[in-house]
């Protein structure tokens, strides 16, 4: 007997897929509807190994459709939804934010409103779950850490659009008392994310003797998750959270931009056979991003104390299977960079 029907949104991108994956393998008796546009960013290339699963539905609907949200709803009997398709990439938010708001904004007050209108006030055992960013926070100059408490302080279009939508989400809690969780994350990197960002773009220049381009000089801190981690958090958080929380997910692993390129020279020397230093030659500073926030970091002790979660393997584990599989991949990678993503690439690198 089928438990639940879940709805996951995004689930042909990065993170997505692996929250995908992990749900329909784990639990067999709840349906996981997967829903997607399929954008540059969507590819069910990254699903092929659970696509043909008796507990799994893809359907392609735009959430920026309030239609098709209140049909998808009616269509599978959505139990509970797990949120997570968005426009992701802080650069392409600075040269076309309205994709932001329709998407991010708009998209997301389609969805609240599909679940309430299909659960009709009938709440119990329903829950909305909204994957949001540490970026919300803003950017910290010193050397404290975000936690749940910290004021909303969004510097890209990006992260305005992402507040906004984590805003929405609570006032639906408290005006309509929708039941629902939302986690902020930091940085995640592995297989299957889109060579527009730092650690994949970085990887395949390497891989193909091009350029590595450093924003400003390469000091900007983050602070990286591997992305099965981020799975595991958000199947604790779906499954033990409590409705009305706010959960910061993060790997204790903070870097600056310009040290962790260099460790992906040195690791893709070692695996390509290359003399040691060979790779970091292709470093190349170029324009910063514009109103580049300066650092991320999370306080995830809420989720651990409360919750029992913290990361299940090191850094250097993660990027060492992480380039493991984009160097076995090259097929995934070829097919992913080619067509309307060279375009952005070309005009994107070309401006600095
Ligand atoms: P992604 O860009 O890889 O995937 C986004 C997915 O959403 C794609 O499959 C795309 O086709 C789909 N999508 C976009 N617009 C859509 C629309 N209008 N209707 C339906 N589907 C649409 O993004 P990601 O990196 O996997 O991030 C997923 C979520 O996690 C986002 O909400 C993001 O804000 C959040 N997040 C990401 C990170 C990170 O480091 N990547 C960290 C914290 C939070
Ligand atoms: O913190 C969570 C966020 O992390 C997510 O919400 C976003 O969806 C995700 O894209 C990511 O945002 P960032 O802007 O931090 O990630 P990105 O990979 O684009 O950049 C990481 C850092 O590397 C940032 O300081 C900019 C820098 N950078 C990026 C690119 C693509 C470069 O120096 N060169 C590059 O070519």
């Amino acid at each position: 007997m089928v438990e639940r029907n879940i709805l996951i949104t995004g689930g042909a991108g990065f993170i997505g897929s692996h929250v995908v994956r992990r749900f329909v393998t784990k639990y067999p008796h709840c349906h996981i509807i997967n829903l997607d546009l399929l954008t540059y960013a969507g590819n069910l290339e990254n699903l092929r190994d659970v696509e043909g699963a008796a507990n799994y539905t893809f359907v392609r609907a735009d959430i920026r459709d309030a239609e098709a949200m209140r049909r998808v709803f009616a269509d599978h009997g959505i139990t509970d939804v797990i949120h997570l398709a968005a426009e992701s990439h802080v650069d392409r938010s600075i040269s076309d934010p309205m994709s932001f708001v329709t998407t991010n904004v708009i998209g997301t007050v389609n969805l609240l409103n599909a679940a309430r209108e299909a659960w009709k006030g009938a709440f119990e055992g329903r829950r909305f779950y909204h994957v949001s960013t540490d970026e919300v926070y803003g950017s910290l100059h010193d050397d404290s850490l975000f936690l749940e408490t910290t004021p909303y302080d969004p510097q890209s279009p990006y992260s305005a659009s992402k507040a906004s939508s984590d805003h929405f989400v609570r006032a639906y809690g408290n005006t309509y008392k929708l039941p629902f969780v939302i986690t902020n994350c930091s940085n995640n990197y592995g297989s299957h994310q889109f060579p527009e960002k730092l650690i994949p773009l970085m990887i395949n220049n390497i891989r193909t003797n091009k350029p590595l381009p450093v924003y400003g000089k390469g000091e900007n801190v983050r602070d990286w998750l591997w992305v099965e981690d981020h799975a595991s958090a958000i199947d604790t958080v779906f499954h033990a959270g409590v409705n009305g929380e706010t959960y910061n997910i993060g790997g204790h692993n903070e870097w600056k931009n310009i040290d962790l390129v260099h460790l992906l020279c040195s690791i893709m020397d070692r695996k390509l056979g290359r003399a040691a230093g060979e790779s970091a030659r292709l470093i190349t500073y170029v324009t910063d991003r514009a109103g580049h926030d300066l650092r991320y970091a999370i306080d995830a002790g809420k989720i651990e104390r409360e919750l029992g979660w913290k990361p299940s393997i090191t850094f250097e584990q993660g990027l060492e299977r992480t380039v493991d599989w984009y160097l076995a991949n090259t097929e995934w990678l070829e097919h992913v960079t080619s067509g309307a993503y060279q375009q952005y690439y070309q005009e994107h690198y070309a401006q600095r």
